[in-house]
C-alpha cells in the first residue's frame, strides 16, 4: 500500500488542527523550515511534505508528541529512561545489537524516538549505507533533525507508517521501536504489513515493545496496567497478543526470535524473511 502526502494550502494538518491556531502555525512554520528553505548543503534533508495527523495521535497522544511544548518537555533522555523504568539504554542497545558491528545497506526506522536512539543508530550505519526515518509529525522530524550531526547518513521523511512511500523490498533492515503499542489494532496491522512489504528477502525487522510482565512483577503494585490503560490505551494489546499475530499472512518468515526483559515487561522480536 502506498500513499503520498500532499500538503494543501492552509491544510498541512487538516482537521486535526482546527481550533488550535497555535499548533497550525507551528506546523506551517516547520513545514517551511523543513522543506522549502532546505538547501543542498543542509543535512539531513527532509524529504516529502507532511500529511494529516492520525486521529489516534491527536486524541490520545497530543500531550506526548503533537503539541509544540510536548517535544521540549519530553525529549530528555533521563525522562524517557524514567518512563521505561530505567530501561531505555538497555532496550536501545538491545535493538542496536541486531546491527553489530554495522547496519549494512538500507535501514528504515519507523517513527522518531525521543532521546538518542536515532543518533546511536546512525553511528551504526556502515559506510555507504543509508538510514531513512519516517514520522507522521513535522514537529518530531524537525526535532530529530536538530539532534543529528552534519554530515549524517540519515534521511528524514514525513510519512505514515500505514502507507510507506517506498518500493517493495527496499530495505535490508527495519526497526520499529515502541510504535505498535501506540496504534489501534487496524493501524498496527497496516504498520507491520508495510514494514514487511518494504523489507528485502533475507532482511530482518526488529520490534521492541511492551509485553505482559510476570505475575510477581513489583510494578503491579503501582497499578501499572490501569496507568498504561489511561495513558497508552492501546498498549494492553501488547500484553495480550504476540507481535507475530499482526504479521501479514502472505509472506512466511524464515526465523522469529523473541527475547524478554525486565520481568517480561519488554520484548524484542526479530523477524527474518
Ligand atoms: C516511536 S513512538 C514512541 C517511542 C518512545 N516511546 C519514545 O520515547 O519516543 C512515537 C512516534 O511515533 C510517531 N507515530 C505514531 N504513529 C505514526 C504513524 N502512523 N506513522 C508515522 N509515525 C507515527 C509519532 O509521531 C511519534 O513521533
Amino acid at each position: 500500500m502506498r500513499k503520498n502526502f500532499i500538503a494543501s494550502e492552509g491544510g498541512v494538518h487538516g482537521k486535526a488542527f482546527l481550533g488550535r491556531p497555535q499548533l497550525q502555525n507551528e506546523a506551517a512554520q516547520l513545514l517551511e523550515e523543513g522543506t522549502s528553505s532546505a538547501t543542498e548543503k543542509d543535512s539531513p534533508k527532509v524529504i516529502r511534505l507532511p500529511g494529516p495527523v492520525p486521529d489516534y495521535l491527536q486524541k490520545h497522544y497530543w500531550w506526548a508528541y503533537v503539541h509544540p511544548r510536548a517535544v521540549r518537555f519530553w525529549d530528555r533522555q533521563w525522562l524517557i529512561n524514567l518512563i521505561l523504568f530505567g530501561n531505555f539504554i538497555r532496550l536501545r542497545d538491545q535493538a542496536l545489537a541486531e546491527f553489530w558491528p554495522y547496519a549494512y545497506g538500507r535501514t528504515l526506522q519507523v517513527a522518531c524516538v525521543y532521546g538518542d536512539f536515532t543518533v546511536k543508530l546512525a553511528e551504526r550505519i556502515a559506510p555507504g549505507g543509508i538510514l531513512d526515518v519516517v514520522d507522521v509529525l513535522p514537529i518530531q522530524i524537525q526535532n530529530l533533525r536538530r539532534k543529528l550531526s552534519n554530515p549524517t547518513p540519515v534521511r528524514l521523511h514525513y510519512g505514515d507508517s500505514t502507507g510507506l512511500d517506498f518500493d517493495d523490498a527496499t530495505f535490508d533492515q527495519v526497526i520499529v521501536f515502541f510504535v505498535l503499542h501506540e496504534q489501534p489494532v487496524g493501524v498496527r496491522e497496516r504498520t507491520v504489513e508495510e514494514a514487511v512489504r518494504v523489507l528485502k528477502p533475507g532482511g530482518k525487522i526488529v520490534f521492541v515493545e511492551y509485553h505482559r510482565p510476570v505475575r510477581w512483577h513489583p510494578l503491579h503494585l503501582v497499578f501499572l496496567e490501569p496507568i498504561l490503560r489511561v495513558l497508552e490505551p492501546f498498549s494492553p494489546d501488547l500484553w495480550n497478543h504476540p507481535i507475530t499475530e499482526w504479521l501479514p499472512k502472505n509472506r512466511t518468515p524464515t526465523a522469529i526470535r523473541k527475547q524478554l526483559y525486565f520481568g517480561n515487561l519488554y520484548q524484542k522480536v526479530v523477524v527474518t524473511y
